[in-house]
């Protein structure tokens, strides 16, 4: 039997949710257990599957399993017991934590180095801010980058969120624009009270992570802003002392790709002040091509209280990088550097993090760029925990 383009994601508190896709009808069931070949628990699912024009995918199976231990490696078969063994570990339930953070992959040779960078970083959870497969439309490519990715994403949660080339709308024929994504990408959007697929929330350890979505309404009307609003409204600082949001277009951008967007700076006028009041740590973002890193930042200006904005584009998708910047950088604009790679947001407790880029041709371990940030819900000028 064919068990294909394996992939985990997050799912609740200590839940996760196994996705997979077959090409002939078969159980929604995951057995899962802790020692290889031992599977003490099993939990069924939902199957669904899409159409576009003439493209039929497989059965996507999507089953939440749990609730699991903590920091724990859990084994599991999808579909029949007779079916290949995976295994992942949980995160854990307090710091440290790592997350490996890399939007714009595709599937190049590139994309590879990228994911063979990231599979060496002992990351917990990855964050992908947008663009994925980079099918743009051609169904199959959603199947060799659910393939590619598989040998890592079935080890550890991997949490995505849209970019544009996520939107595959045919004129006339086919008007839904994520109907590929949404099905095969299940984000825990219920879970966090989201309307969408393509905005949600989640927690992890002691951070809460918000992942936006640039290409649906964000407008102050939309259910995105409220839902965003409310989902503010629940984060206790002393349960999650950092507090992340990822987005796909950046809202601070010194490169000359992608200037003045109204995904990015439209947003921007509209969440800005939100994110600002509730003390938002770090804003990731993709889309451009290139790394690019601000210093804290509010209304253009640095601010000690703002978030730390960070570009991290350059997964190593086929339309190459980013590289013109404009001239002279902008005094916000503390890094920047357009080339291919990962970053790593390793949070060592309530109130310190390290955040590092690594280029893909650099040595093992070596970081290009180097930051320590200090949690703003520890930082009594702008946070009173
Ligand atoms: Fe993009």
């Amino acid at each position: 039997m064919l068990i294909i383009q394996v992939r985990i994601s997050l799912s609740g508190t200590n839940h996760m949710r196994i996705t997979w896709t077959t090409s002939f009808p078969t159980p929604a069931t995951v057995f899962y257990g802790t020692s290889p070949g031992n599977y003490t628990f099993s939990a069924k699912g939902s199957t669904n599957m899409y159409h576009y024009l003439k493209y039929t995918s497989g059965e996507i199976h999507d089953v939440v399993i749990g609730p699991l231990n903590q920091n724990t490696s859990y084994y599991y078969r999808c579909g029949i017991k007779s079916s290949p063994e995976f295994s992942f570990k949980t995160p854990p339930a307090r710091f440290p934590i790592k997350f490996a953070v890399a939007g714009d992959l595709g599937q190049t040779a590139r994309t590879s180095s990228t994911l063979e960078n990231i599979a060496k970083s002992n990351y917990d959870v990855l964050i992908l801010p947008g663009d994925l497969s980079y099918a743009d439309m051609r169904q199959k490519k959603w199947d060799t980058f659910g393939l590619l990715v598989q040998p890592l994403a079935s080890k550890r949660p991997w949490m995505v969120t849209q970019g544009n080339h996520e939107i595959e709308k045919f004129p006339k024929i086919h008007r839904s624009r994520f109907t590929s994504y949404n099905a095969r990408w299940l984000m825990p959007y219920e879970e966090s009270g989201s309307p969408s697929n393509l905005f949600y929330s989640f927690e992890v350890a002691g951070v809460h992570v918000i992942m936006l979505g640039s290409y649906t309404e964000f407008g102050a009307g939309s259910d995105q802003y409220r839902w965003l609003k409310a989902d503010l409204g629940k984060v206790d600082r002393r349960r999650t002392p950092w507090l992340v949001v990822v987005v796909h277009a950046p809202w601070y951008n010194s490169n000359v790709a992608h200037q003045g967007e109204y995904e990015g700076v439209g947003m921007r006028s509209v969440m800005e002040d939100v994110l600002y009041g509730a003390r938002v740590d770090v804003v990731f973002a993709g889309h451009v091509h290139a790394y690019e890193r601000f210093v804290r930042v509010y209304k253009d200006k640095a601010n000690n209280c703002g978030p730390v904005y960070i570009t991290a584009g350059a997964g190593g998708n086929r339309e190459g990088l980013a590289l013109r910047f404009l001239d002279p950088q902008p005094k916000i604009s503390a890094f920047r550097d357009p080339t291919f790679g990962h970053g790593q947001f390793s949070i060592l407790n309530a109130t310190l993090a390290l955040w590092t880029w690594h280029r893909n041709n650099d040595k093992d371990g070596v970081a290009s760029d180097k930051v320590w940030l200090r949690s703003l819900a520890y930082d009594p000028a702008c946070y009173n925990v």
